[in-house]
């Protein structure tokens, strides 16, 4: 993650070089509810400025880690660090931290205006400037002129971005949004989350948010980090986590994976040889073609049968029967329509096969020399 308007932030080294320190740091944290272990020896850190994504399925521990963050919740053992100093025995409130939740959690019988100036007024600031501060937050949020509205006259979209000045009007140093857009409907939490990243990277905080939804951490996150059952399993870019999931959990987790029995079965792959091995494909990975169509790899390419077809708007996307496994495969609106019942091409460029913890990529023998009739 590169942010220039910290480059260089935390000099103080003889020689003048930059030793970037993280703003957030979680050290070995440890925490279990009875039994459970909701988080297992977590650790990460967080650059300032940047947006991360703690991405991971419903139960892996996502907002055990904020609450640990945020004070709400005392770990086992670890330490947190915020902005180089030890957090552990600082109160929630002093921590200098902002919190959105799923559910708005505005209070209903206060107006906006009121909702926002809340945690100004616990904190004695002068009416005036409170005044102020509102007014500006109403305008940085989009809301100008819905300053007396209840929150039940609002949109779930207006709500959030209520809660979400709410958060910043005492200026925190550290924003954490819990499943922010969860409860709101689709073509809103689309546009929410663009207006979120951009008002962001505008205030400059550095934020972390909870997600179980990919394509939303894929979408907003300068950094992405991955939980399974209580534990870090990855962290990286968006891209370098997309292109380079590594881990078996992550390969199967992230795109759209298709887990498939004896990938050593299909055309092309026959080096992969052992009866008994998985590997993940994905849409992208496979292209369908008529079999009226000429193809450049016609011996590592399968033929199956098309099953089913859903229209997608650019695309469609055809379930294929290839080898008795049902593979997915987009097929452009601008292409040929195939049909159900349809017996097709289908070439599989590469796909990811599982080795225990790891995946490693595979490609088809005609891209890697590996097949004579490649040209
Ligand atoms: N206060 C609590 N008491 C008991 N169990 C809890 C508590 N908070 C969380 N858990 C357990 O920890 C697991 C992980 O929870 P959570 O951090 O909320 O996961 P996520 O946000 O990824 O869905 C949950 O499945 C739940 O069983
Ligand atoms: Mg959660």
């Amino acid at each position: 993650m590169t942010d220039i308007r910290n480059s260089g932030a935390e000099s103080g080294f003889p020689d003048g070089t930059a030793k970037r320190q993280p703003y957030v740091e979680l050290r070995h944290i440890n925490k279990s509810f009875g039994e459970f272990k909701a988080s297992d020896d977590v650790s990460f850190t967080v650059e300032k400025g940047s947006l991360v994504g703690l991405l991971g399925p419903s139960g892996s521990g996502k907002t055990t880690i904020l609450r640990i963050l945020a004070g709400l919740e005392t770990a086992d053992s670890g330490e947190i660090y915020i902005d180089g100093k030890l957090v552990n025995s600082i109160p929630a409130s002093k921590r200098g931290i902002g919190f959105v939740f799923q559910s708005y959690a505005l209070f209903r019988y206060m107006t906006v205006f009121d909702n926002i100036a809340f945690g100004l007024r616990t904190k004695k600031v002068p009416r005036s400037e409170i005044v102020e501060k509102v007014n500006g937050l109403i305008e940085l949020v989009g809301l100008a002129g819905l300053n007396g509205r209840y929150p039940n006259q609002l949109s779930g979209g207006q709500r959030q971005r209520v809660a979400f000045a709410r958060a910043l009007a005492t200026e925190p140093s550290l924003l954490l949004l819990d499943e922010p857009f969860a409860a709101i409907d689709a073509k809103v939490r689309k546009e929410l989350r663009a207006w979120l990243k951009e008002l962001i990277q505008r205030v400059g905080i550095t934020s972390i948010f909870v997600t179980h939804d990919q394509s939303e951490a894929i979408e907003v996150a300068d950094q992405i980090i991955i939980t399974n059952h209580g534990h870090i399993e990855r962290s990286g870019s968006p891209i370098e986590i997309y292109s380079n999931p590594e881990s078996s959990f992550v390969t199967k987790f992230i795109g759209q994976p298709t887990v498939i029995e004896n990938p050593g079965a299909f055309k092309g792959f026959s080096g992969i040889g052992n009866a008994g091995a998985t590997a993940v494909l994905r849409p992208e990975f496979i292209s369908v073609s008529r079999l009226s169509e000429p193809f450049r790899y016609e011996i590592t390419a399968e033929t199956g049968i098309v099953e089913n077809s859903f229209f997608r708007g650019g695309d469609f996307e055809l379930r294929v029967r290839v080898n008795d496994q049902v593979l997915t495969v987009n097929r452009p609106i601008t292409e040929e329509r195939i049909l159900p019942g349809e017996k097709v091409r289908i070439f599989i460029r590469s796909l990811y096969l599982l080795d225990g913890d790891k995946a490693v990529t595979v490609l088809n023998d005609s891209l890697t020399g590996n097949d004579s009739i490649c040209i």
